[in-house]
């Protein structure tokens, strides 16, 4: 895998954004009205991404398999980017399930409670929980201390970063970008259900956020 140096290891993002040199993200004109300014570039995405799935290859080298929990449903094409690299360019085996965690009901601040719903795999050890984003942590730490109580051996991926105090206990090993404290939607995120279908992280404009 070919990798730029400077996504080898946590891309901090500037409140400005990042792009890859020669790349002119912009937002389309049919959601102007909703979208501040585009934060990750699709570019830097794919860069990052990339290396998290050889980071993760090199983590469970020797166990030879990977079963990959993704969370849904904002971790969806972080996942599907990172799941498909580690199969083409890895030894690794890999399977696939999805575990679901409530915890912002269409708003756009945590409601403190968070429901898991599981959908059944989980059988096997070597997990690899995949993750969207992390705020507060509540909601990893809920899937975590599942997981743990399970006595499963498994490890966590997160693509995005707040940087905000963390729940006591919450160990995550791998991290693409830490990021400013801003509400961002695209790449699997939403808020109220729109925006996970663009190919780019981007902030949702405050005056849109209830
Ligand atoms: P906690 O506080 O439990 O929150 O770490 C993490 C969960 O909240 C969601 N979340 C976001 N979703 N844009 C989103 O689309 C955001 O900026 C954002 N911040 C938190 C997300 O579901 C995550 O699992
Ligand atoms: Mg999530």
């Amino acid at each position: 895998m070919k990798i730029l140096n400077n996504f080898t290891r946590t891309v901090n993002v500037p409140e400005q954004g990042i792009k890859l040199e020669g790349e002119e993200p912009s937002i389309r004109d049919k959601y102007k009205d909703d979208i501040e300014r585009v934060l990750i570039s699709k570019g830097c995405l794919k860069k990052r991404v990339e290396h998290l799935a050889s980071e993760v290859a090199g983590a469970f080298e020797k166990v030879r398999e990977v079963n990959c929990l993704v969370v849904l449903k904002g971790g969806m094409f972080f996942a599907s980017d990172l799941i498909r690299l580690i199969d083409d360019e890895t030894e690794l085996r890999t399977r696939i399930d999805f575990i679901q965690a409530s915890s912002y009901y269409n708003k756009s601040t945590p409601s403190g409670s968070v429901k898991l719903k599981e959908s059944g795999l989980l059988k096997g050890e070597n997990i690899l929980l995949i993750e969207d984003i992390v705020d507060t942590g509540g909601t990893l730490k809920k899937l975590q201390d599942y997981l743990k109580e399970k006595g499963k051996f498994f490890k966590t991926c997160v693509l995005l970063d707040k940087g905000l105090p963390k729940s006591p206990g919450l160990k995550i090993d791998f991290i693409g970008f830490n990021i400013p404290n801003e509400f961002v939607a695209g790449y699997g995120l939403d808020y109220a259900g729109m925006y996970r279908g663009m190919p780019e992280i981007v902030i949702v404009k405050k005056e849109l956020l209830k």
